[in-house]
């Protein structure tokens, strides 16, 4: 078998590799002077099981345009089976048309990289669980919660509760209440454009609470700036969030800052910069390259993925 990483996130693939006990696979990743994306694999790959990591985070056409090319160049290195570990899969939230004449690039997005000649999908936390079925190769998908609940698991809180930002997080908001044995609660949501949202109502009891927001990813952080305002008005005791993707673009660090939250909890599924991150804000950030690690050695292996879903799973 062998491991290749794009440029979207080295940092990732490299600690992955460490985890496997591999060295990355070798490859020349470089861009034309106009910007095409030129891929020479340097190894031998001929029959072999090849594993590329590249999260399609932003700049998201990049990323992805960059990880298609390796894909046709390792299909045409004949390599035997070509799995794509993609952490966080860019294009996911326009999965349906929710009005007349709009794309659905989550299912555009499958069909490049079965075109492109990829045998199976690895990833983590996609934004709607359907997206699993957009693909018509097998897809491994890995959720992100066992290691963020063993994480706040340590920090002992009493009197929890669990909240939903919206009403598409609820699912992964009950996950989380169950392992902590705890209540949930939901704030309505309603969204003016891709970076504005207004919250509402909040369905459930916060007031005293120590409160932990759970959603699949921040990207301008308006969802989780707003929850945590509203949690604060209805007497949230502390309040900490937690996402898988931690995307943080535009004026994400702003709002956060100016919200306050006790802690921002992400996973390093798409690369983070931490020198971005304001002094004031307590923010943490939690490692899935283990989990991605075992994920691969089971593919390779052709064994079960039920264990990276036990609850206990890393505890
Ligand atoms: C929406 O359905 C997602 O689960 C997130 O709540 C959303 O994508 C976060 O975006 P933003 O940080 O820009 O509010």
């Amino acid at each position: 078998m062998r491991v290749f990483c794009g440029r979207a996130h080295t940092e990732l693939g490299d600690e992955i590799c460490r985890h496997l006990q591999v060295a990355p696979g070798m490859c020349e990743v470089k861009s034309f002077a106009d910007g095409e994306a030129q891929v020479k694999i340097l190894d031998d790959v001929r029959g072999l099981d090849v594993f590329i990591v590249q999260p399609t985070c932003p700049p998201v056409n990049e990323a992805l345009m960059e990880l298609l090319v390796m894909v046709d160049a390792l299909r045409r290195s004949s390599a035997r089976r070509i799995t794509a570990v993609v952490p966080y899969y860019g294009y996911a939230r326009q999965d349906r048309k929710h009005e007349g004449r709009v794309p659905i690039t989550a299912k555009l997005v499958a069909n490049l990289f079965a075109t492109a000649g990829v045998d199976r999908m690895l990833c983590m936390d996609l934004h709607a669980q359907q997206i699993q079925g957009f693909f018509d190769i097998p897809v491994d998908h890995l959720i992100a919660k066992p290691v963020i609940a063993n994480y706040l698991k340590k920090s002992e809180l009493d009197n929890l509760v669990i909240v939903s930002p919206d009403v598409g997080s609820v699912k992964l908001a009950d996950g989380f209440s169950r392992i902590f044995n705890c209540d949930f609660a939901i704030i309505e949501k309603r969204r003016k454009s891709d970076t504005e949202i207004e919250h509402g109502h909040v369905i459930g009891n916060i007031s005293g609470k120590n409160v932990i927001i759970v959603d699949d990813m921040i990207s301008t952080a308006g969802s989780m700036a707003s929850a945590i305002e509203i949690a604060r008005e209805h007497g949230a005791k502390s309040v900490r969030i937690a996402a898988s993707h931690g995307l943080f673009v535009g004026p994400a660090w702003e709002r956060l800052a100016a919200a306050g939250a006790d802690e921002i909890i992400v996973t390093n599924s798409v690369p983070q910069n931490i020198q971005a991150v304001p002094e004031s804000v307590n923010f943490t950030v939690l490692s899935v390259a283990p989990t991605l690690a075992e994920a691969i050695i089971r593919i390779h292996h052709d064994k079960s993925m039920s264990p990276l879903f036990e609850p206990g799973y890393l505890s």
